[in-house]
């Protein structure tokens, strides 16, 4: 158990929803700030746009909840801000909104906890970032795995902003040295996901080509925002957040051959590793997959 703060923004969307049930089972207390409220047992609400910066600065040097009133001694520090809340994809909002949105609630999420002196900052950013998910006709990568240290280039407006985004985290940490970690998420599966989606991916397996067949079971990503809060000292770093595995029955050699033809291969892959590579959070977070798709549906 531990009693860590964590000022948590987008809680109420499909990610947040598992990662702060996650986050509450490790002893964290979690203030969920978004449009509307998070309906789960222990987790504080708090109803705020991340797109006014007043009310981030606000709410990130408030009480979690009327029981914290007890105390006598003040407000008391968050130690985290894990910033999950966005227009999740292109084709929600208008491409400037998206845009607009997404970076300025980040600017303004990450200014407050810089300047309220909150020492870890961990941000939402995107598979998107490479560049393949949401571009115009079929695009290759540059190489493969996607690893972090890959020059970023998406086309759309959502891409872009997440890349805005890790930009914005890189130049507040090289100022103030607060730890900032960028999670490059992958394609977001929840539990009732792997029936439903799976068998389908299975016979299709073009329609995960954009998403480089990747995917992130939401607890697992509760898992690596948890390993992040407790990793300190690393200043800004980038992580891929994905599953150990392909999302998919294929093995790499027939991946490649039929879905990336001519796009050069960086390293030795087993025979189902992650295109979308988790090597990082594993060797430097401690990452340890515990919901391998194969837990969930049949690979036939
Ligand atoms: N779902 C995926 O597959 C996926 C993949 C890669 C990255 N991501 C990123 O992960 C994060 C979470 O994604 P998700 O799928 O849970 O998205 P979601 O849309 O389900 O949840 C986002 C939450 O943010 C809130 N929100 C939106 N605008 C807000 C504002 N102005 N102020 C306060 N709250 C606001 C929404 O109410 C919602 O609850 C996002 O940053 C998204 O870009 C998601």
């Amino acid at each position: 158990m531990n009693n860590k703060r964590v000022f948590f923004t987008g809680g109420s969307g499909k990610a947040g929803k598992h990662v702060i049930p996650y986050l509450l089972g490790k002893g964290y207390r979690v203030l969920n700030v978004d449009l509307k409220p998070l309906d789960y047992p222990g987790v504080d609400n708090l109803i705020a746009d991340i797109t006014d910066s007043g009310q981030m600065f606000n709410a990130m040097s408030s009480y979690a909840g009327l029981d914290e009133l007890e105390y006598g001694n003040g407000v008391p520090q968050f130690d985290a801000v894990v910033h999950f809340a966005a227009v999740p994809r292109i084709l929600i909002n208008p491409d400037n909104e998206t845009f607009r949105v997404n970076t300025v609630g980040t600017y303004n999420v990450i200014e407050a906890a810089v300047k309220l002196g909150i020492k870890k900052v961990i941000i939402a950013s995107s598979e998107t970032t490479y560049g393949i998910c949401f571009s115009d006709g079929k695009t290759d990568p540059k190489s493969l795995p996607l690893e972090e240290d890959y020059d970023v280039d998406p086309m759309d407006s959502y891409g872009l902003s997440k890349v805005v985004n890790e930009q914005t985290a890189r130049a507040f940490q090289r100022r103030s040295g607060v730890d900032m970690y960028a999670l490059r998420i992958g394609n977001v599966i929840e539990p009732h996901e792997y029936e439903a989606l799976f068998p389908h991916y299975f016979k299709n397996p073009e329609v995960r080509r954009r998403n480089a067949f990747c995917y992130i079971d939401a607890r697992d990503l509760g898992q690596i925002v948890d390993l992040c809060i407790k990793k300190d000292g690393l200043g800004y770093q980038v992580f891929n957040a994905g599953n150990d595995h392909n999302g998919a029955i294929l093995p790499n050699k027939m991946l490649l051959e039929r879905f990336f033809p001519g796009v050069p291969v960086t390293r030795d892959l087993e025979e189902n590793e992650a295109l979308f590579s988790n090597r990082k959070i594993r060797e430097v977070l401690g990452f340890k997959e515990q919901h391998n798709w194969r837990n969930y549906v049949k690979g036939e």
